[in-house]
């Protein structure tokens, strides 16, 4: 399977996953003395070398606190940290550096919207638009909020391919509506949702609009201003980069009317008992000291991401997902949950007759690395009155060669639970 070559056609550039697997040094481990088939990325993406290189060289020669010291190793690491945001900046097309936040994932990003926009503009009697395709970290800080200020939240159905009713969405509106949180892509399906024409219907009323991108990052061309969304959240660990880093992407005017989230250095100009003035943005939302060789293997990341190019991993990606689909539907007994028109990266079945735990338990024997269980989505789970899926997610390192060895995968679970 390493090495493997994915030839398209004359139209299309090669992509030499070959090359770009020997970039990830995990890939080569076995699991239960067989090649390691790595089809979790939606939990969590490997890392390769150029970034582990960054870590290393950071923590060797560059390591200091930020932003407060004069010395060499302040200046370098403040340098280095500060050229990660605008690595970002530019990943995601933002406008203006100070848009980007740092904070330690998808889930921090919306609680800090929650915090900063949402107790301060959202208030007793307002709604909340959210959709049934939504994470729990895009729905439980909200609920947090109606909670706290007796505000309602209202949720988007999704059809039996687990597209969005659009129609739906649009008459959910009304003078109360104050905030639409909204998925990207979803975990739990795959399913690419039509967010610039929802964003556009939320504007021309008036609310703003927050995309959890946690899982289109990886696989789609982020361009934010196109988009137009207020506020965009997504995770280095689902982007080649590190753990415990995160960003907030946020229009500037947002960002300014809003209150700070956390309390504490860094995110103030000055603090007396009388009176603490914050900090501009996006240090206002920066409390305390960051992670910063997380920050700074992110950046790394992004620069890996766009050497290899976002349009070549989504087509890439998209080649795998289409084979892994047309493969598993030949499969008796097998269902796809997830069957909207627009997808990414993401297959979640069921096999009749069998619990994905025990799925997931036998394809790890074959070296195969599935998710089994909910997927933090469980508003998805009960709208296909199942407990739990399997979930084989795709990146651009994957080959079709894993595609093929997950079919036989589950192949010989059927077999095993004849
Ligand atoms: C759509 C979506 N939103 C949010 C999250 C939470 O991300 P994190 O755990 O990195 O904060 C995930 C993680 O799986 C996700 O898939």
């Amino acid at each position: 399977m390493n090495g493997a070559t994915v030839r398209r056609s004359a139209a299309r550039p090669v992509f030499d996953v070959g090359r770009i697997r020997a970039d990830f040094p995990i890939l080569d481990i076995k699991v239960a003395g067989k090649p390691l088939v790595y089809l979790d990325n939606a939990a969590s993406s490997q890392m390769p070398q150029p970034v582990i290189d960054r870590l290393v060289r950071y923590q060797r020669e560059e390591h200091a606190n930020i932003h407060r010291g004069v010395h060499y190793l302040s200046e370098t690491a403040t340098a280095a940290f500060e050229s990660a945001r605008g690595k970002i900046a530019r990943f995601i097309k933002a406008r203006e550096e100070r848009e980007v936040i740092f904070t330690s994932g998808t889930t921090e990003s919306i609680n800090l919207v929650m915090h900063g926009f949402g107790r301060k503009f959202i208030g007793a009697g307002d709604e909340i638009i959210l959709t049934t395709l939504e994470h729990h970290s895009n729905i439980v800080p909200w609920q947090m909020l109606a909670e706290e200020k007796g505000a309602k939240i209202r949720v988007v159905p999704i059809d039996d391919s687990g597209a969005l009713l659009v129609d739906d969405y649009e008459k959910l509106f009304n003078e109360r509506t104050k905030f639409v949180g909204l998925s990207h892509v979803s975990n739990a399906l795959g399913t690419v949702n039509p967010v610039k024409a929802m964003i556009a219907f939320a504007h021309a009323r008036g609310v703003p609009v927050l995309l959890d991108g946690a899982q289109a990052a990886p696989h789609l061309a982020i361009d934010v201003q196109d988009l137009d969304c207020d506020f965009y959240a997504f995770s280095g660990h689902k982007l080649c980069g590190p753990t415990g880093i995160g960003i907030l992407y946020g229009k500037a005017a947002q960002l300014e009317r809003m209150q700070p989230f956390k309390g504490g250095g860094d995110m103030i100009l000055s603090v007396s008992f009388e009176k603490t003035t914050y900090n501009v943005i996006p240090y206002k939302f920066e409390a305390g000291t960051p992670p910063i060789a997380a920050a700074i293997g992110l950046g790394a990341a992004v620069d890996y991401l766009s050497g290899v190019g976002m349009a070549a991993i989504a087509a890439h990606e998209l080649e795998l997902l289409g084979r892994a689909t047309e493969q598993v539907n030949r499969l008796p007994g097998v269902r796809i949950l997830g069957t909207a028109e627009h997808k990414a990266a993401v297959l979640s079945f069921i096999v009749e007759g069998v619990h994905p735990h025990d799925i997931g338990t036998l394809l790890n024997q074959d070296g195969i690395a599935v998710r089994t269980g909910h997927h933090c989505a469980q508003p998805v789970m009960q709208r296909f009155k199942v407990p739990a899926t399997s979930r084989a997610s795709f990146a651009f390192y994957n080959t079709l060669a894993e595609v093929d060895a997950l079919v036989a995968g589950i192949r010989n679970v059927q077999k095993v639970f004849a």
